[in-house]
């Protein structure tokens, strides 16, 4: 029997398996395709204090091997969340995560100030990197200072462990990488979706209502496999790897480079099964390997 657990430090998950924010609704929408305990856990779609529209459409689009989403974080609230959402993830056994927004500092800290009252949340996501609400949201994640600010006033805040999620639209990704870590976020989680556009030619003007949107999908898996392997040599606190991964070998690659987990977005909508499909190629992996713990696969990249 193969031992999938991984051990976060500040959270035991059944198995390296995460479902990405954004890209799993509530985690709810999922229930009817399969069981929801199978997975190491799910990120929520991201959570400000007040419920929000979203942007105007479209806002979606896809691309060769990828989707710009300007989705632009709509969602039901805090209150709406704590009253009607909760209580029906409670009775689910696994690690349930809540993706945090805020369009200042302050908000994120409401946020988490007002979920900290409320049972059944094991680990925050600061959404510090959301690349398509440009016009209302903070991106702190573009910059280390920044990052260093909202991570520490919610760190103060929350009783909970608090990862927070980086943006792959910088320079250097190590210095917001360490910020964050120096700010005390218990995680880190890479990468969000990379700044996009694309152009109808027969209408000359954006797809996307909002212009600017963000890819995801196989086409930025390289990309962010790299600014994980850089951020892994450089910080001491756990990584959990995301972009493009839709199969087992995909997620190998991340955790093989250093991740502890990963999470699994635009896979979802391809195949709603993905992230059971991918835990089931992880064992296969370590039976083929002679792994008997996960745990052993991660960080073997030789050099
Ligand atoms: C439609 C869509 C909505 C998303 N919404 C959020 C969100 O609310 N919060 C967040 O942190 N990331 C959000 N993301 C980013 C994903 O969680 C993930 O970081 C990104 O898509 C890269 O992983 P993937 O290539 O496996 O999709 C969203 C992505 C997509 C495609």
């Amino acid at each position: 029997m193969t031992d999938l657990t991984i051990d976060l430090g500040f959270i035991k998950l059944k198995n390296p398996v995460i479902a990405a924010s954004g890209t799993f609704g509530y985690g709810l929408e999922f229930a009817p395709f399969f069981d929801l305990s199978k997975l190491g856990g799910f990120v929520v779609k991201g959570l400000y204090f007040s419920p929000r529209p979203g942007n105007p459409p479209p806002r979606l689009v896809e691309t060769p091997s990828g989707l710009i989403n300007a989705i632009g974080l709509p969602g039901v609230g805090v209150r709406r969340f704590a009253d009607e959402i909760l209580p029906q993830l409670r009775k689910i056994k696994t690690a349930i995560i809540v993706n945090v927004c805020g369009e200042n500092e302050e908000e994120y800290a409401s946020v988490v100030e007002f979920l900290d009252k409320e049972e059944g949340i094991s680990a925050y996501e600061l959404n510090i990197s959301c690349p398509n609400v440009e016009k209302d949201g903070l991106c702190p994640a573009l910059d280390s200072e920044a990052t260093f600010s909202v991570v520490s006033l919610v760190k103060k805040t929350s009783s909970r462990p608090v990862i927070t999620k980086l943006s792959p639209n910088v320079t250097d990704i190590v210095e917001i990488a360490l910020s964050a870590q120096e700010a005390g976020a218990d995680a880190l989680s890479l990468v969000n979706t990379l700044l996009a556009i694309a152009v109808d030619v027969e209408e000359r003007k954006p797809v996307l209502g909002n212009i600017f949107g963000g890819l995801s999908g196989p086409a930025i898996k390289p990309i962010s496999l790299r600014m994980v392997y850089q951020v892994v040599r450089r910080v001491k606190i756990p990584v959990i790897g995301m972009g493009g991964i839709s199969s087992g070998r995909d997620a190998l690659e991340y955790l093989i480079t250093g991740a502890k987990a990963v999470e699994i977005g635009t896979a979802n909508f391809i195949d709603p099964e993905a992230s059971i499909k991918i835990i089931e190629e992880l064992k296969d992996y370590c039976e083929e390997n002679g792994f008997e713990r996960i745990e052993d696969v991660i960080g073997t990249i030789k050099r």
